[in-house]
């Protein structure tokens, strides 16, 4: 492979023959769109830090769905803007929690998409954390019975996959432990499995209205300065039943998805979160980028990477851009 025998310009002269060895393919058909629900009526409300994303209430949804299924997204992701908040985080598993009325009237509207509901108690809790706490400290399996109570009751309202993003020890165990004696044996658990403590989620902490009233997250999400670690906590969720594994945030850890691509042959997530969003939104909201060509850049690098799926806002638009 040396030059001048070997030219590698040869293959990149014609748009036809960049895409004849192209190895990588974007398609609206990787995407799950996220959704914030929020009790109330006649609510469309943009999130400041995310432009373009909306907390939308429940007779808001119709021409959502409508436009998600017209672009040919074929899933969604659900959060919760529950009314009341409590300490047992009650609304994430109540039968008329904001998430499980989302999910029944979704699937009267469109019984083809696929419903994801992400699955944390962090924004059902007065206190904002994603388990049940005592004196200042995060419990661990107590927090199991909690998640496990919402998955079924997720399950129950007619969530096609049960996405745990909490990051409790044992939590895909407990919760595929309780779909199964509930008879939801056939609903997939897609782990956050390599979720790490971001700063990269400032904004949709704002969408969610999900800020720890004290504290941080360090205690149960992963330090970001680790790899090695990645891999264990995956190869637990895989062991406690994960059927799609996850790697979050996406652009920071392109590193983690490769490594988790290489080790194991589960289909694989990548959340592109919300700040990443938003800092592309934001540069080029000043003219500093080119939004269409560096966001399909960045959705392009996690495939690249290794991932099957892409949880992003900016799916809509990518399925436009890709069209
Ligand atoms: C809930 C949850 C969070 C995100 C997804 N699920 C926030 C957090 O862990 O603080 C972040 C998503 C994003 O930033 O886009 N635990």
């Amino acid at each position: 492979m040396y030059f001048p025998t070997y030219r590698p310009r040869r293959l990149r002269r014609t748009p036809a023959l960049r895409e004849l060895v192209r190895e990588t393919e974007l398609s609206v058909k990787d995407f799950i769109y996220p959704l914030f629900i929020t009790f109330g009526t006649n609510i469309k409300k943009e999130i400041s830090s995310m432009p373009g994303q909306f907390q939308l209430s429940l007779d808001k949804l119709d021409a959502e769905i409508e436009e998600i299924l017209s672009l040919g997204i074929p899933a969604v992701i659900l959060f919760g803007l529950p009314e009341t908040k409590d300490e047992i985080a009650s609304g994430a598993y109540h039968e008329e929690g904001i998430v499980q009325l989302a999910i029944r009237k979704i699937k009267e509207l469109a019984p083809e998409l696929l419903v994801v509901t992400d699955l944390c108690l962090c924004e059902y809790t007065d206190h904002g954390h994603c388990g049940i706490i005592r004196d200042g400290e995060v419990l661990n399996d107590i927090t199991l019975e909690f998640l496990a109570r919402a998955g079924v009751a997720q399950a129950e309202a007619g969530a096609d996959i049960i996405a745990p993003s909490d990051m409790m020890d044992g939590r895909v165990g407990a919760i595929r432990a309780a779909l199964d004696s509930e008879k939801f044996d056939h609903i997939p658990i897609m782990a956050y499995s390599a979720k790490y403590a971001s700063s990269f989620y400032g904004p949709f902490r704002e969408a969610a209205e999900s800020t720890p009233s004290f504290g941080d997250r360090h205690s149960y999400q992963m330090d970001p300065a680790n790899a090695m670690e990645s891999l264990r906590e995956t190869a637990m969720d895989i062991e406690e039943g994960a059927d799609i594994i996850m790697v979050k945030p996406a652009l920071s850890y392109l590193d983690i998805i490769a490594a988790v691509r290489a080790e194991f042959d589960y289909p694989l997530a990548a959340y592109n979160v919300s700040g990443e969003y938003s800092m592309i939104k934001a540069a080029a909201a000043k003219g500093w980028i080119d939004e269409r060509k560096v966001a399909l850049e960045a959705l392009m690098s996690m495939k690249r990477a290794g991932a099957d799926i892409i949880l992003t806002y900016h799916a809509k638009d990518a399925a436009r851009w890709l069209k």
